[in-house]
């Protein structure tokens, strides 16, 4: 299985942390979203402890919210030790009010309004990640009418083309995040922030992209982003303490990915952390990184209920499911890759070709096409993994579908974390 969380019980069914997902199923309907705090603990720990063991503790992991927000998850991977990075003020409310301490959220995004920045800096967040020139000058004069300073960083962009999607790179030049630095762009942006009253900056930041599956560009953009750091001590005779280089750590959607161990990251990257150090005369800075989709990607698995079934000969055949673009867009969005499978047949050959289809009214809503599961009939539970990230966080409403509930398993017990939205909730803003 491509998750440790998951397993074939004993009756042959797919199982999840301990839990039985046909009974699961039955018990909470579908489509349902299912996430495994065990696995999402295991992962915030293996970060972690990999901080203790290659940093010294000298920095910490942050959780990319956007992944996947809400109050339990936001409150799990806070109880681990993470930071949390918000990139709107839905994330940052969400995030506040799950508890965790504004000073350890870190604010993102390349368009924060006004209204977004001051409800941060009234917050008392503890990182601003300033994306542009004119939202540098947007946060100095926020934060001067509140007669306070803002904690900020500078993201920029380190001229590192990741090997990824292109609607999921962004660590080039052309790209709408961040602050450019093979022009000069990002040290004139250093040299403004440290002449600002009213910011003070604790250091840069970067973010290549995501779902990498090699070490090499992260090393990459570490070496590049000490030599900068470097530089803003030799030109600029200030040593900033604080360096994120991002998430983008790729994970299993099939048995294909060839995920790197976390472990494997943070050993390359340090070992390059520590020699530029060395070699620049810089004292090691804090170090972050922002994982998101590998925090929860694995952890989540979706059910549904197989419904009408169309062999079209020589074409395809059409599986249907309660489901469909409106709870798990990426299909759609980026031919996204998943594997599938019965839940309640779990343990026979995957020897049918399907195509699994959505409810929406467009042809697009697809969740996968042309692969292999277990032969379906119609009611047969049908399970989508490694649908922990990006999937509820993606969510919508579209031809007026529900939301799905989402359930919390752990060591064989489960827990909704999100109610099921109602048709009232559906009509609740309208006029
Ligand atoms: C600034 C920033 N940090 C972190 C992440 C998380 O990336 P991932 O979920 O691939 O780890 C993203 C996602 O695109 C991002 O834009």
């Amino acid at each position: 299985m491509i998750s440790p969380c998951l397993e074939v019980n004993e009756r042959g069914h797919l199982a999840i942390s301990g839990c039985d997902t046909v009974e699961l199923a039955g018990q909470y309907g579908t489509p349902l979203y299912v996430m495994s705090e065990d696995e999402v603990r295991r992962v915030c720990r293996s970060y972690v402890q990999s901080f203790q063991k290659f940093y010294g503790g000298h920095g910490c992991p942050i959780y990319a919210s956007k992944a996947f927000s809400c109050k339990e998850i936001c409150r799990i991977v806070a109880s681990e030790g993470l930071d949390l990075e918000v990139v709107s003020g839905g994330e940052l409310y969400t995030a506040l009010q799950a508890g965790v301490a504004a000073e350890r959220e870190h604010f993102q995004g390349n368009n924060k309004s006004a209204g977004e920045i001051s409800f941060a800096i009234e917050s008392g967040v503890g990182d601003i990640v300033v994306d542009s020139f004119s939202e540098l000058q947007m946060v100095e004069r926020i934060a001067e009418e509140h007669n306070t300073t803002a904690q900020i960083s500078l993201r920029v962009k380190p001229g590192i083309d990741a090997h990824t999607h292109d609607f999921i790179r962004t660590g080039q030049i052309d790209s709408k995040f961040g602050i450019d630095l093979v022009s000069g762009e990002a040290m004139e942006a250093v040299r403004q922030s440290l002449g600002l009253e009213h910011v003070h900056l604790k250091g840069l930041h970067c973010h290549i992209g995501s779902q990498i599956l090699e070490v090499e560009p992260f090393v990459h953009a570490a070496a590049v982003m000490l030599e900068l750091l470097a530089k803003v001590k030799e030109e600029l005779g200030v040593e900033l303490g604080h360096l994120n280089l991002g998430g983008g750590f790729g994970v299993h959607y099939t048995e294909q990915d060839n995920a790197v161990p976390y472990e494997d990251y943070m050993a390359a990257v340090s070992a390059m952390v520590h020699e530029k150090c060395e070699k620049l005369g810089l004292s090691q800075p804090k170090i972050y990184i922002e994982p998101g989709r590998s925090v929860v990607a694995e952890a989540g698995i979706t059910l549904y209920t197989v419904g009408t079934i169309k062999e079209i000969p020589g074409v395809r055949n059409f599986v249907s499911i309660d489901g469909g673009m409106f709870e798990n867009p990426r299909y759609a969005l980026y031919q996204a890759e998943y594997t599938c499978l019965l839940a309640n047949r779990a343990g026979e050959p995957a020897d049918y070709i399907a195509t699994i289809a959505g409810k929406c009214c467009e042809s697009g809503d697809l969740i996968q096409e042309h692969t292999p599961i277990q032969r379906p009939e119609m009611g047969n539970i049908l399970a989508v993994l490694t649908t922990g990230a990006y999937n509820y966080s993606m969510a919508s409403n579209y031809n007026r579908n529900l939301k799905p509930p989402c359930v919390m398993v752990s060591q064989g017990e489960s827990r909704i974390i999100i109610k099921g939205e109602t048709y009232e909730d559906l009509v609740r803003n309208d006029v």
